[in-house]
């Protein structure tokens, strides 16, 4: 039986005594749940967060990281150094980096393998545009970056890839998919994961839900078969709202 992960990305939100705040404010609120609780912070955040949720049941991670250990990159940050400070999860492939930073499939890989590297647990996002989908190329597109991204990796490195599945035209916008469409699509997904790795490998696989996740709809969405929890944007940054989410 797979557990539920509900991850908040903050996306570039929240100031270190925003954090702290929010942190505090969480802790009592989400430790009695059996699901797993990550919030994705800026790297500015990273040190603080760490240190207020250290000793309880939430974990924290990064929003991106780079497939080099070191060099000259300026700007970026290793998965090393992530590792370093005891960041437990980091999210590769998010579609706003694709679309704005030229993250690729191949660079999304080469992030993934870095990450198992650094004892990073990858958050890998997948998902289609609204152009795809009306074109009824879904399945194919999703299916084929899950794909990619993880190729070259061990079975056991599949089991323990986290891979959100965000339509594109969902996130940010208010518009879910509906719990159906959404579990169809995660459905494809882990059916893709099982031809090339395996039933026991695609069975451990946890797959999330991403794009307008709201205390609302959580609920439904989560209880389907193959919806294995959020990753939740917008909705993370108010704590009752992510609350909500995280007790559905
Ligand atoms: P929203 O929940 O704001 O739609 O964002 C989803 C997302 O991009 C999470 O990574």
């Amino acid at each position: 039986m797979r557990k539920k992960v509900i991850a908040g990305n903050w996306k570039m939100n929240m100031l270190p005594n925003e954090a702290i705040k929010f942190i505090e404010e969480l802790i009592p609120l989400v430790k009695n749940t059996e699901h797993e609780v990550i919030l994705c912070v800026p790297y500015t955040d990273l040190f603080y967060a760490l240190l207020t949720a250290q000793n309880t049941n939430i974990k924290i991670g990064a929003q991106n990281m780079h497939f080099e250990e070191s060099g000259a990159f300026t700007g970026e940050v290793s998965g090393e150094m992530l590792k370093s400070i005891n960041v437990e999860y980091v999210i590769i492939g998010h579609s706003e980096r694709r679309q704005y930073y030229n993250e690729t499939d191949e660079t999304v890989n080469k992030k993934i393998k870095a990450a198992f590297k650094n004892e990073l647990k990858p958050i890998v996002c997948v998902g289609e545009t609204l152009e795809q989908r009306e074109a009824g190329k879904t399945e194919e597109i999703i299916t084929k970056q899950t794909e990619l991204a993880l190729e070259g990796l061990t079975d056991e490195q599949v089991a323990n890839t986290i891979i959100a599945y965000e339509p594109i035209w969902a996130i940010g916008t208010g518009k879910t998919a509906t719990k159906e469409d959404a579990n169809n699509s995660i459905k494809a997904i882990r059916n893709k994961i099982e031809q090339i790795y395996g039933q026991k490998v695609s069975s451990r696989v946890i797959i999330q839900y991403g794009g307008s996740v709201k205390s609302t709809n959580a609920k439904e969405l989560f209880e389907m078969s193959d919806i294995d929890g959020g990753l939740v944007g917008g909705a993370s940054l108010k704590v009752d709202e992510f609350s909500k989410i995280v007790n559905f």
